[in-house]
């Protein structure tokens, strides 16, 4: 079987692993890293669940090979709270207005939004649909996410986080 060394940084630890040039950054994530909060639905760039953020941009991790993240900063769910364990205003104001249910499409919304936030820290209710418009969900009826959303702007903007 060919194989390929593949070396990253994620969530501020290094990790390497010899991998299949087919296997994918979610799958690395998952299996190799054991980071299993990055969530696989469609596999194949559809639902949004795989969202993570290589070298600060939100990519699909089911899209694309461990081997193209080769040398990245990838950050996934698990690199957002704090070291004691409080939950960063995104993750904070999903818990608090109601922008989850089962979870399942959760991790890659949190992350889309980090990255969207990034790019528009004072969107309109208009912006964020279309922000969030690559995310599914089949629970909440989004509202609840959007309503997140701005909590989330308006409280990383108090902390200037
Ligand atoms: S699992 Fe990657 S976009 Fe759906
Ligand atoms: S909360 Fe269940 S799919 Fe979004």
């Amino acid at each position: 079987m060919f194989e390929v060394p593949v070396r990253m940084t994620v969530n501020g630890d290094g990790y390497r692993a010899v991998v299949e040039p087919r296997k994918t950054l979610a799958d690395f994530l998952r299996e190799d890293c054991s980071l299993t909060g990055t969530h696989l639905a469609c596999e194949h760039g559809v639902c949004g669940a795989c969202t993570v953020l290589v070298d600060g941009r939100a990519v699909r991790s089911c899209l694309m090979f461990s081997v193209q993240a080769d040398g990245c900063e990838v950050t996934t769910i698990e690199g957002l709270a704090a070291a004691d364990g409080e939950l960063h205003p995104i993750q904070a104001a999903f818990r608090d207005a109601h922008g989850l249910q089962c979870g399942f499409c959760t991790p890659g919304f949190v992350m889309s939004v980090y990255a969207f936030l990034q790019d528009n820290p004072d969107p309109n209710r208009e912006e964020i649909r279309e922000g969030l418009s690559g995310n599914l969900c089949r629970c909440t009826g989004y509202q609840g996410i959007i309503k997140a959303v701005e909590l989330a702007a308006g409280s990383m903007h108090e902390v200037g986080s």
